[in-house]
């Protein structure tokens, strides 16, 4: 209702145009959902994306088991994450072309920030961006991460493009999982006690995104050293 001269001025809050508030989703003690977080931020960092990968192109690496993963990586930042026969490792070279990994763009390390930030992990500052690519039927099987040096620091993983079901289980593989899905632009960051929490993402389903057409893209900024 409106009455002239007397509009309260919270109900200006609520008009149509105003942004809404950002919306999270608590699925642990530390560990949150921010749906659309990235949004504002993706106008910057696809042009960054395209280029890292000009310098460390996707690649579908093999696990120690000798499987090749359905997801394609990439990194950037001072450390990347790679995967072969010997074993899974954090390295200052990609293999593959012999040269660093590209730096971490700095759009990419803002997001993170801010990510962490807003999900009570002040001061974040990572030094490793896992980049995976998923295309229709890829999937990634229930994990933890846990090959950096420390766990004091949060994870935070960026979704883009086609939507994704990430499963988030316990501390142990058998542990029950739930199951939240990931759109374009949402972020989840687990940290302090749930930081090795099993994770892993089921089989992506055939869609086409506007920008990104028939893939989706997470980034995981971690603290690697
Ligand atoms: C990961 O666990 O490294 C990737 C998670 C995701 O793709 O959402
Ligand atoms: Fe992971």
């Amino acid at each position: 209702m409106h009455r002239k001269g007397t509009t309260p001025a919270t109900l200006d809050l609520f008009a149509d145009d105003s942004p809404q508030p950002l919306a999270c989703e608590q699925i642990g003690p530390r560990s949150f959902v921010l749906r659309g977080f990235a949004l504002p931020f993706i106008d910057r960092v696809l042009p960054s994306l395209a280029s890292v990968l000009t310098r460390a192109p996707f690649r579908n690496m093999v696990t120690p088991g000798g499987r090749t993963m359905s997801v394609a990586l990439s990194s950037c930042g001072q450390f990347g994450w790679t995967t072969d026969r010997s074993g899974y490792q954090y390295t200052r070279i990609d293999p593959q072309t012999g040269q660093p990994w590209p730096g971490m763009p700095e759009v990419f390390m803002e997001l993170a920030r801010s990510a962490a930030d807003a999900a009570g992990f002040a001061g974040f500052v990572p030094d490793a961006c896992l980049i995976n690519r998923y295309i229709p039927g890829a999937k990634m099987s229930l994990h933890q991460d846990k090959d950096e040096q420390g766990y004091e620091w949060p994870v935070v993983s960026i979704s883009l493009g086609i939507p994704a079901m990430f499963l988030f289980g316990g501390q142990l593989r058998s542990d029950a999982t739930q199951r939240v899905p990931l759109f374009h632009g949402d972020v989840v960051v687990w940290g302090g006690e749930d930081r090795l929490r099993f994770h892993g993402v089921m089989p992506v389903k055939q869609a086409e995104h506007p920008q990104l057409g028939e893939q989706r893209i997470n980034f995981t900024f971690r603290r690697a050293r």
